[in-house]
């Protein structure tokens, strides 16, 4: 099934333009990779350096996703400000994630969370979320609340279309594989203890550096991803509004959890844009057992 008729039959009317203009910009993004990996000067809210293609690929999302009349506004994690629009959804993206990735050609992804409320706001707002990899194959993740369904990019003609690979995408029961971000000397106490256990008991270590790429084999093979709390960032690096939580909620409707350590991460409540969390992603049992090792260090 091709995915403008998916979005018919199973979206509401606002979700699945949203989506189709995803669809669309994600296939622009994915052939302008090679043309935009000079550096540029300036450097986002965060700090870090922007590259030609984050921008590029901003403001492509922007342009698209206004253009269809159902976003009430476009917050990313490359802009200071949301864009205003006049729809009803709103919308938080990172639009190139892992973009430090492009010249190792490791995958690159991007997230987008469909909130009810103006941002920022509780992931419990969430009424849909998607992200893009840009890997071996170009895929679309989503959920608008009811399963986890999955597209790939296809040639047809001069152009491309997307063929469904996969609905109600749930985790397997058995977890595999495993990744955790940042420094291992950096991690808090109960983070490192539950890291070394998990080699002992047959899981493999499995880390690519997006976070994209790294959930999107958690969600194939079972397992965890963290990017967790460091002794000197105790909340960690990934933004709860444009990825953290939108990935919780995929997560969550593929059978598994989220956490910041010791909250459901649809729970918290960013008062700012660039609000971060420690995250802790996957396999239900994994992620409450890293729950209990920080509780008792
Ligand atoms: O968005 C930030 C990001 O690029 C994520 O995609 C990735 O998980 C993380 O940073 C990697 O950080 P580090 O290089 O510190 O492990
Ligand atoms: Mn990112």
């Amino acid at each position: 099934m091709k995915l403008d008729e998916f979005l018919r039959l199973n979206a509401p009317d606002d979700l699945g333009a949203l989506t189709s203009a995803i669809a669309k910009s994600s296939v622009d993004v994915w052939d302008s990779i090679p043309f935009k990996t000079g550096l540029l000067t300036e450097t986002n809210p965060s700090g870090e350096t922007q590259k030609a293609i984050d921008v590029f690929s901003n403001d492509l999302f922007v342009e698209a996703l206004t253009s269809t009349g159902h976003a009430a506004e476009v917050a990313s994690e490359e802009m200071e400000e949301p864009v205003e629009s006049r729809g009803g959804v709103s919308v938080a993206m990172d639009p190139l994630d892992g973009s430090s990735n492009v010249e190792t050609n490791n995958p690159l992804g991007s997230i987008f969370g469909f909130y009810s409320h103006r941002l920022p706001a509780s992931g419990r707002s969430l009424v849909g979320a998607l992200y893009v990899t840009y890997g071996t194959m170009l895929t679309l993740t989503f959920s608008f609340g009811k399963g986890v369904h999955r597209f790939v990019a296809l040639r047809e003609g001069d152009g491309m279309s997307f063929q469904l690979l996969g609905v109600n995408l749930k985790l397997p029961d058995k977890p595999e594989v495993y990744g955790f971000g940042g420094s291992r000397k950096e991690w808090v106490h109960g983070v490192a203890r539950f890291w070394e256990s998990l080699d002992g008991r047959g899981l493999r270590n499995r880390y690519c550096g997006t976070f994209i790429g790294d959930y999107n084999q958690v969600l194939a093979k079972g397992g965890i991803f963290s990017y967790p709390a460091l002794v000197k960032k105790p909340r960690g690096k990934l933004r709860v509004l444009y990825e953290c939580a939108p990935m919780a909620f995929i997560n969550e409707q593929a059978g598994g959890y989220a956490s910041d350590g010791s909250t459901n991460v649809l729970d918290l409540a960013p008062s700012g844009l660039a609000e971060t969390s420690p995250l802790y992603i996957g396999s239900a049992s994994l992620v409450r057992e890293v729950e209990g090792s920080l509780a008792s260090s």
